[in-house]
């Protein structure tokens, strides 16, 4: 049988009556050799009391944000940074509405802001609360930024109702916790670069030339990569998506910047540019704002080529990531163009997609890749972008062991 021995969990205990089941879930954590240190919020403990989860967890139970005591022992960063995973159980509409909103005005809200550690949330709540739209896009917000859930179960209700809302059984959640704790890490110790989202490139102060790209399938491959416990540094343009949970963001808006950060994190032993970078960048950008002249003609912007941060990286010699792996989008003669691009930047893969406007894919949350290496190509079903970065992240896994 799996064991958690050496393994630790920082059990969060917000205030829903399913906070009862949590002292089960400390008592299997226990029973499978993982260590638990709980944290418990001010309406947890009107639920359960503080001596009962320290003798279970065998653990100093952390209540106070602003405790010198509780400080001095083990500070907020302290707690997250002492544990493999964070688990949220109960999780209440409250506590998951402040972990959406970035709220942070107790300890427990404090410690998820704070960390970089995978979290996983046991919803329980009443069935309406858990329905309620509120809830449910705070749930898709988080279930978006890489927060994993067990739960909730459908089942009655302490308050006398029948639906969604149930917490999930401590042992459940003990299962979904080895699923997390015991996933294999085979990219362990391997550092891997990865580009996102679009490069902003400035006419003037206020006005830039971009493009479409939403980040999205660069961030969901990054986090696919640290899910495969891989070292990410992703470097990103100006993006909407949240960074994935412990990556290395690298924040950019110019592919000059993007390049720069990529060289910057070298060495690699792999390097996945899903970045669409703009080709060209105006030559003549003005440092002031470019005014309307009344009566003049519109100002003529000069183009210059951007450097190429594919073709760089991968350029032959010491530096070169083992496995490097291009993008190609394309409108027309998709895997011309694209095993042209493999070739020509000397990547050793290319993910080629149809960006045409019809297919949806440019800043949409869809896929449908052609993997191209030097044994040919792989038409890949079309599959949501997390999966499609799930299943490249495997395969790079494979190709780096
Ligand atoms: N790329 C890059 N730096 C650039 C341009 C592109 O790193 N200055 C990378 C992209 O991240 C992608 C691949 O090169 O992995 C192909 O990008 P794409 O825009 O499809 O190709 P281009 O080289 O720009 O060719 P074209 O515009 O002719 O399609």
């Amino acid at each position: 049988m799996s064991t958690l021995s050496g393994k630790r969990v920082l059990l969060i205990i917000a205030g829903g009556i399913a906070a009862f089941k949590s002292a089960e879930l400390i008592r299997l954590l226990r029973g499978a050799g993982c260590g638990v240190t709980c944290v418990l919020t001010e309406n947890g403990a009107q639920f359960v009391t503080p001596l009962t989860l320290q003798a279970l967890s065998e653990n100093k139970v952390y209540r106070e944000l602003f405790s010198l005591t509780d400080e001095s022992e083990m500070g907020h960063i302290q707690l997250s940074r002492a544990a493999d995973l964070l688990v949220v159980a109960p999780a209440t509409a409250n506590i998951l509405a402040k972990m959406a909103n970035g709220l942070a005005d107790d300890l427990a809200s404090t410690v998820l802001l704070a960390t970089d550690k995978p979290v996983l949330v046991a919803p329980a709540m009443n069935v309406r609360m858990w329905l309620h739209a509120a809830t449910q896009v705070n749930f898709s917000v988080l279930r978006g930024r890489g927060v994993l859930s067990v739960g909730p179960a459908e089942g009655a209700m302490a308050c006398n109702e029948y639906g969604f809302g149930r917490m999930s059984e401590p042992a459940e959640i003990l299962t979904a916790i080895k699923g997390i704790l015991l996933a294999p890490q085979p990219l362990a110790g391997r550092h891997v670069i990865v580009t996102s989202g679009p490069t902003h490139e400035p006419i003037d102060p206020v006005r830039y030339i971009a493009n479409r790209s939403s980040g999205r399938q660069g961030h969901s491959i990054a986090a696919a990569l640290s899910a495969l416990g891989a070292r990410v540094t992703l470097v990103s343009g100006p993006v909407t998506v949240p960074d994935p949970a412990g990556v290395t963001v690298r924040r950019i808006e110019s592919a000059a910047e993007m390049l720069a950060a990529c060289q910057a994190a070298l060495p690699a032993d792999a390097a996945v540019f899903a970045a669409a970078v703009a080709d060209w960048r105006v030559a003549n950008a003005s440092s002031g704002k470019i005014k309307k002249q009344p009566g003049a003609a519109p100002p003529g912007l000069e183009l210059v080529p951007n450097p190429d941060i594919l073709a760089t990286i991968a350029s032959p010699g010491p530096a070169r990531p083992r496995l490097v792996v291009g993008f190609a989008a394309e409108t027309d003669d998709l895997l011309a163009n694209a095993q042209g691009k493999l070739k020509r930047k000397n990547a050793d893969w290319i993910v080629a997609n149809d960006v045409s406007s019809e297919t949806g894919i440019m800043g949409g949350a869809e896929n449908e890749i052609h993997l191209i290496t030097s044994a040919g190509v792989e038409d890949w079903p079309r599959l949501d972008k997390q999966e499609v970065a799930r299943r490249l992240a495997a395969r790079i896994a494979e190709a780096l062991r």
